[in-house]
Order: C-alpha cells, then structure tokens, then sequence
C-alpha cells in the first residue's frame, strides 16, 4: 500500500493500493480529485509528480503527451503507484464523490435488444451499492486490456442491480465481449459508480436531455429520476434523442413508461442521415442543430445534460456556448 501526499498549504494524504490507481484510489477517499472519462482519454486527471515513482496502466494513454512526459505530469485515473509519492493538483469539492466507487463482483443477468446494436445489459453485483442518475462504471473481463466505462440507466434503490444501455461498437473489443460472448451468469470485474454528469435534485429549471447513440442509457436514467423526483416531476423534460437511420432510433418505449409522457415528458427522436421522405416523418440533422432549432435562447433557463460520442459532445457545447447558456448549467462527462 503507497501513501499518496497531495502537496499545498494543508497537505491531504490517503492510501493508493498498487493494483489501484491515484485518481480512483482518491476518490474512495472521498477527495476531490478532477476527472471525467476515467479511461486516459480527455486529460481532466492531470498531475504533477513531486517525488516517488509511478507507472501508467496503459502504455500510451490517448490524452499523455510527451511534454507531460518530460514535466513528470501523470494521469490519476491511470497511474499506479510503484512507491509512496507526493504529487501535485488542484482538488476541487465538485468532485468528492456522494457514493464512494468500490471495485466489485458483478454477474451478467439479461440481455434485452433495444435496437439492431444497442442491448440492455443487466447486471448483479456482489455488494448493494447506490449511484446517482447520469453516472457509470467501469466494467471488464479478463479478455480485454482494460476496462471501459458504461453508464447506468436504471434508478438505484441502493441495492446490487444496475442496467446498462450499450451500443456495440465494430472492432470493439469489450462490446465484442458484452453482446457475442458473454452469456447470463458470467461475471465481469465492476468498479463504481464515477461521474460528476447526475441529476441536480436543487434545481428549479426545466430540463433537457440530449442523447446521441451510445448516449442513451445517461439520459434515460436522468428522465426516469427526474419523473420519480417530487419537485422536478412537475418541470417540463425535453429528451431528444439523435441516431443515423430510421432503425437507430429508440427510447420513446421506455420514456413512455414514465408518468408526464407527452404532458410534462416529451420525447424528440431525430436522424442525420439522408433517408427518403417515406421512410422518416420526423425531426432530422445533428442533435446540437434540433435542440437549437426547437429551444434556442430558451436553452439559457434549461439544466442541461448530454451524453454521446465526441463529435457530438463538441459540437453541443460549442451551440450553448454560441447560445451563452451559463456553463454551470451543462452537466456531461467525456465519452471515448
Ligand atoms: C464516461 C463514459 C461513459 C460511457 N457510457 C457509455 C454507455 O452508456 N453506453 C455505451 O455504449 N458506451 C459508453 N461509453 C463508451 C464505452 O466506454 C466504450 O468506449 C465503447 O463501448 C467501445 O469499447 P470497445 O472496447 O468495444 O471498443 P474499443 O476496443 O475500445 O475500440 C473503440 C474503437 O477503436 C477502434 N480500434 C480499436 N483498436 C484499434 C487499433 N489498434 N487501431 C485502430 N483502431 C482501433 C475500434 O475499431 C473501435 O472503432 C462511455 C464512455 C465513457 C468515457
Ligand atoms: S484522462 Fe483521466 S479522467 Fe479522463
């Protein structure tokens, strides 16, 4: 077990096993410790090496650079510890998680089809644990490198079940795993809940969700916790979602089921692709360009949070800071 020193005025200290990484190590802490995508991809964990000795889980993390490299700047959320270290970082409260991440056990329960590549995929873990609507967790099997980071889409009652909505991904090696070979009582290894993209429970503003493909299962959970919510139930909930084709499309079963359908609770499907007239009736382009199109400047007295691949996420946040929607109101975590 290493001894981690966050270096400043009061010098925080916590225990990293060596099979664990800083940043998560941190987090079970319940410190502060700035992340998002917790797969080395968006660069959000950045810390400086004072002393001791690291090494990445990872060979190459997409976000490390070699001028981090010769800065002795590391990832948190994929550096393991090879000593006691000291490092240092700014921490910040919004992070300190509400539910601790705990690595688990999880077994596969069901695989329900949503569409042609996305599954549900309901899991059982060894331990209760709870989360908060929009966050995810990070699954794997011994056969890939390294785990990848899945959200949850069902609302936790703080007990062993969560649900994930997952698209497969071609060539991908772990939703090769999940939708071709692993099969209802196999396990997976769990580590969880992360995420700072949850449900704001204090606000007051209308809502509105957006979900581009693999985006769904975030926003789904957010809309089934906002209709259970007392307070947030009666706001209005714009969900829209964005795929290619006609058979991309899914969700408006599910947000059905939610007390507010088509009253409080509306549901938006839109493709980008250029099909013929008479196989889509509906909304059609980007999600940025239809949440724009149907909101605009109404967007500025929204919460706001969105889930899907990179692209997407760019081109939102570049259409709410082109709105100049305040950022405090746009909750999202970094899909890769
Ligand atoms: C915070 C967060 C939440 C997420 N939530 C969800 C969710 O709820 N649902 C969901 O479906 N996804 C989600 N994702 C995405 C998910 O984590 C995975 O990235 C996705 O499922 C792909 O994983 P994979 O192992 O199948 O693909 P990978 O093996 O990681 O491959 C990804 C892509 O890279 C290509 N590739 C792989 N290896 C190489 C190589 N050597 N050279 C060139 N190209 C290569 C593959 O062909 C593929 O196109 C989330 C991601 C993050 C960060
Ligand atoms: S690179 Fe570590 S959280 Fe994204």
């Amino acid at each position: 077990m290493a001894q981690i020193t966050i270096d400043g005025s009061t010098p925080v200290t916590f225990h990293c096993d060596e099979t664990d990484t800083i940043m998560r190590a941190a987090l079970r802490s319940g410190i502060g410790f700035p992340y998002s995508c917790n797969v080395g991809a968006c660069g959000n964990c950045r810390f400086q090496l004072l002393e001791g000795e690291v090494e990445h889980v990872q060979t190459s993390p997409r976000a490390w650079t070699e001028r981090d490299e010769k800065r002795q700047r590391y990832l948190g959320c994929q550096a393991r510890p090879k000593t006691d270290c000291r490092i240092k970082l700014r921490t910040d409260e919004q992070y300190e998680p509400g539910t601790r991440p705990l690595p688990a056990m999880a077994r596969l329960l069901a695989k329900t089809a949503l569409t042609h590549d996305m599954t549900e995929f309901a899991l059982e873990l060894d331990t209760p644990l709870s989360f908060l609507a929009g966050q995810y967790a990070l699954l794997g099997t011994p056969a890939i490198d390294s785990p990848r980071a899945y959200s949850m889409c069902n609302v936790s009652g703080g007990d062993t079940q969560w649900n994930f909505q997952i698209k497969r991904v071609p060539g991908g090696a772990m939703t090769e795993q999940l939708f071709d070979h692993l099969q209802p009582g196999d396990t997976l290894t769990f580590d969880g809940p992360f995420g700072t993209a949850y449900l704001r429970e204090d606000s007051d503003r209308d809502i509105l969700c957006l979900a581009g493909g693999s985006g769904l299962s975030p926003m789904i959970a957010i809309a089934r916790a906002a209709a259970e919510h007392p307070q947030l139930r009666q706001k209005r909930l714009d969900f829209v979602f964005g795929g290619r084709r006609p058979e991309d499309m899914c969700g408006e079963d599910l947000l059905g089921e939610l007390p507010g359908f088509g009253t409080t609770l509306h549901y938006h499907p839109a493709i980008s692709e250029d099909v013929p007239a008479d196989e889509w009736v509906g909304l059609r382009g980007f999600v940025h360009d239809v949440a724009s199109q149907l909101f605009g400047e109404e967007l500025r007295d929204r919460e706001i949070y969105f889930a899907g691949p990179p692209l997407m996420a760019q081109a939102v946040q570049k259409m709410l800071f082109d709105l100049k929607v305040p950022f405090d109101q746009v909750h999202f975590d970094e899909f890769y």
